[in-house]
């Protein structure tokens, strides 16, 4: 099966401002980098403040072009202007400021937005913003103004709207960046539910560590590069590597490495607090 994602070789410059000398050559962000991504996957893309995350996130949903290599989304390519509308209803994107994605002043309305500016009928409008409501847990906020919604909310909102589209991957760049721990852990197993109950292909950009311990697969750039590409528990194996790659170490993945060093057998599994106690209990 070919992937829906398909990143071929790319590497790309943004254009040098005008008034700058052309001397000041552009420096790559993203360099001849490759990655393949299978329908209903959930990778966490991480990396350092920096590395290439977002470009590459811009390339996906053709708001920027590779200069060289290919972007293929569900086989088209990205460069191919008459297919940017499937592209880009394949793809939809949740960013760090659900407020930037936020148009209606009622929920209920600004979930049906994108599908209301589509001309589609009020049935059919109504029923995929009711099941996007339920996915992300906002019926009940229907009625109320985002700008009275936490910010948690908020961000529910801005990805109900995207789920009411129906893409088949979802790309989130920090969208748990601006929130409280407590809000930022729910919207990560939020997705994590979406991925499982409705097989979504799951793309979620953080510079967390701990927002990867529930991924199939996680991808770590530096550079504009791909430098790891595992599973979470091969990924969190070698802390010390991470740690040359600028990513600040999870709580349980220093107090698992305490308990190895003093002697306690743990399995590469154990990443999370509730893994590390189970595997102490028995
Ligand atoms: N619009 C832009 N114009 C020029 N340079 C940019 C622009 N956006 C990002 N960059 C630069 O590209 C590099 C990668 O940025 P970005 O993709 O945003 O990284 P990340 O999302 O991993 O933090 C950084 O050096 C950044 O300064
Ligand atoms: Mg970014």
């Amino acid at each position: 099966m070919s992937p829906l994602l398909d990143i071929q070789h790319v590497t790309y410059s943004y254009p040098i401002p005008t008034g700058q000398s052309e001397k000041d050559s552009p420096v790559a962000v993203l360099r001849d980098l490759s990655l393949q991504i299978r329908e209903g996957e959930y990778v966490v893309l991480l990396g350092h403040n920096g590395c290439g995350k977002s470009t590459l996130a811009r390339l996906c949903n053709a708001l920027i072009l590779p200069d060289r290599g290919h972007v293929l989304v569900d086989g088209y390519d990205t460069q191919d202007a008459d297919q940017i509308r499937t592209i880009r209803d394949n793809v939809g994107m949740v960013f760090q400021n659900p407020d930037n994605q936020i148009i209606a002043t009622v929920v209920e309305d600004d979930v049906a937005w994108s599908l209301a500016v589509r001309g589609w009928s009020r049935a059919m409008i109504k029923e995929r913003v009711e099941a996007a409501m339920a996915a992300v847990g906002i019926a009940h906020l229907r009625d109320r103004l985002p700008s009275k919604l936490s910010g948690g909310q908020r961000q529910r909102v801005a990805l109900a709207g995207i789920l009411a589209l129906r893409p088949r991957c979802i790309i989130t760049d920090e969208a748990t960046s601006m929130l409280d721990p407590l809000s930022r852990q729910e919207i990560t197993q939020l997705l994590h539910q979406l991925h499982q109950e409705q097989g979504l292909t799951l793309i979620q950009i953080t510079h967390l560590l701990e927002e990867a311990a529930l991924a199939q697969r996680v991808v770590v750039m530096e550079q504009g590069q791909v430098v790891l590409d595992g599973p979470p528990a091969a990924i969190f194996r070698d802390l010390d590597l991470l740690r040359s790659l600028k990513l600040e170490i999870p709580e349980p993945l220093v107090l698992a490495e305490r308990l190895r060093q003093a002697g306690v057998p743990l399995s590469p599994e154990a990443i999370t607090l509730n893994a590390i106690a189970e595997e102490l209990a028995s």
